[in-house]
């Protein structure tokens, strides 16, 4: 047993677990009428409505206690002062740094706020040039197209974003994204852009994933075949912590933005793997983005835990991981522009604690990260919706919704979306339904047998974060409070959130694969792997 569940605290919960187990949600409201006021908070322009969520105050005041017991405060100290807390990459995790409006901030003896704002002053210079038509295409003509090569935390950031932000481009450019090495996915782009118009931006920190260098090579190839080989310079852009690839390929030094290993991949989208959002959205805007996220940092680093959105947010997720045995969490946004949100906080939080091994190197004995996924609102509910309300284990949500235009379709997608938290917490009992069968007209027995299959069981958990509007600045702040949300729970269950070897075996074991693909068998594969690779080289 380790230590974390051997714990006076871990005890606790577990024990306090077999009493709110018993306890119904729509009985707290009934007996409380200032639940509502008691769990939720606003911070500037987001409220936080965790009131229906099977908690108590002593619930509430068990978590904390736990994550007092566990060091949390003094993690989130090591987080912000630059703690090489990554511990088996030996780095610190600084994305925090980048939104930091400080002119300093010593890491190893270095500021390293002066590279981020000379960063931050070559994108926005950049931009600028781009969007005012000073940057000039091959052939002489401005650019109207821009093109993100890159994929996982060098996709999602820019794809989030920018599209979510559509409502403060400053531009009629336009913005697309290559991040699969299916060459569909490339076509598709292709076939809508012209290349004497057209910026490509390779964003890779590493400047080795194989789909991104592939796409590179292959869009490379596309645009010389057109506008010949001297093209290629002012076309292609960088964004990487490995600038001496990004050199070898090809991309002139000033066309090379930086990043430093102290960004994590999901964590970058306050780095240079902006530039596709800089260039859409413009300088201002994006210092408010950077400004709504520093203002979460500020708010998690200074509020107690009872009063700390992420905390609070961390805290519920491990209530029910480890306590109800609940292994999946599904957000749930209520606005078009945040579509891609569940792809991004699905990537932030499985790649960073979808972990096993404790810090210290062992198997842990609790649960760890939920598999996390969601869709947008009102889609979801005609989707997977039945299995939330009807399905055999309770899972629990995140519905974020934004407050601004009071359209009629508005009220509708908000409306939705607070019915279907609702419906989630109420349900609806059986004796409710047969009621309302029999006075439709049916039979009191044929009442009783369908009504079996209509109760809802309700009592299923949800939070609600609510936006004022979509901003920069409110979008910052979202994001920020996913992050940190993450890194309290994996500071809970003693993780490196910051690193992803899981991810590197299947990188690992590609050669192999396409070496059999390409006809060399000098090595042996499982019969599996070997019929499906038969299969393939038969057909095609
Ligand atoms: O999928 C693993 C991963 O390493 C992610 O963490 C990262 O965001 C993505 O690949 C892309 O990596 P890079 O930016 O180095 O191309």
């Amino acid at each position: 047993m380790t230590t974390i569940t051997n714990s006076k605290q871990w005890h606790d919960l577990q024990a306090h677990q077999k009493q709110i187990a018993k306890l119904r949600m729509q009985d707290l409201f009934d007996e409380n009428p200032s639940r509502f006021s008691q769990f939720s908070q606003q911070l500037e322009n987001i409220l936080f409505d965790y009131s229906k969520n099977l908690i108590t105050s002593e619930t509430i005041a068990l978590l904390c206690d736990f994550a007092k017991k566990n060091n949390l405060n003094s993690k989130i100290e090591a987080l912000f002062r630059g703690d090489a807390i990554n511990i088996t990459e030996n780095r610190p995790a600084l994305h925090t740094a980048l939104r930091n409006p400080a002119s300093t901030l010593t890491v190893n003896n270095k500021n390293i706020m002066t590279d981020i704002h000379s960063s931050l002053n070559k994108m926005f210079e950049f931009s600028d040039k781009v969007r005012t038509k000073v940057w000039l295409g091959a052939t002489g003509k401005p650019i109207t197209d821009i093109v993100n090569i890159g994929i996982g935390g060098s996709h999602l950031g820019p794809l989030l974003t920018t599209h979510a932000l559509k409502d403060f481009s400053l531009t009629d450019l336009r913005c697309h994204f290559v991040s699969n090495i299916d060459l569909v996915h490339l076509h598709d782009v292709l076939e809508k852009i012209n290349a004497e118009t057209t910026l490509f931006i390779i964003s890779s920190k590493s400047f080795s994933t194989i789909e991104t260098l592939t796409n590179a090579n292959t869009i490379k190839e596309w645009l010389q075949n057109q506008l010949g080989n001297a093209s290629f310079a002012t076309h292609f852009v960088a964004v990487t912590a490995a600038p001496k690839k990004a050199l070898a390929f090809g991309i002139p030094e000033a066309q090379i933005f930086p990043l430093w290993e102290w960004v994590g991949g999901r964590y970058s989208i306050w780095s240079a793997v902006a530039l596709p959002l800089i260039l859409y959205i413009g300088k201002d805007n994006f210092l408010d983005f950077l400004k709504g996220a520093n203002a979460i940092d500020v708010h998690f680093q200074q509020a107690e835990f009872s009063k700390n959105i992420p905390v609070l947010m961390a805290l519920i997720g491990i209530w029910y991981v480890n306590f109800f045995d609940v292994t999946k969490h599904v957000i749930l946004p209520y606005a078009h522009t945040l579509n891609y949100f569940p792809l991004y906080v699905q990537q932030a939080d499985m790649e960073s604690n979808g972990k096993s091994i404790s810090l210290t190197g062992e198997t842990v004995d609790y649960a760890t990260g939920p598999a996390v996924w969601g869709e947008q609102g009102c889609n979801g509910q005609h989707a997977f919706f039945q299995s939330l309300h009807q399905g055999y284990t309770f899972i629990p949500a995140d519905f974020i919704l934004v407050a601004d235009q009071h359209s009629a379709h508005q009220n509708i997608l908000v409306g939705s979306g607070l019915s279907q938290a609702q419906a989630l917490m109420q349900g609806k009992s059986f004796t409710k339904i047969v009621n309302e069968l029999i006075t439709s007209g049916s039979s009191e027995a044929d009442a009783k047998k369908l009504a079996l299959h209509k109760v809802i069981p309700g009592n299923r958990p949800s939070n609600t974060l609510f936006l004022q509007s979509m901003t920069p600045y409110n979008l910052g702040a979202l994001i920020a409070l996913y992050e940190h949300k993450i890194f309290v729970q994996s500071v809970l269950w003693n993780i490196n959130s910051f690193d992803q070897w899981g991810v590197e075996l299947g990188k690992e074991l590609l050669p192999v694969i396409l070496s059999h693909l390409q006809n060399d068998t000098s090595t042996t594969l499982d019969s599996s792997t070997q019929g499906l690779i038969n299969f393939y080289k038969s057909h095609g």
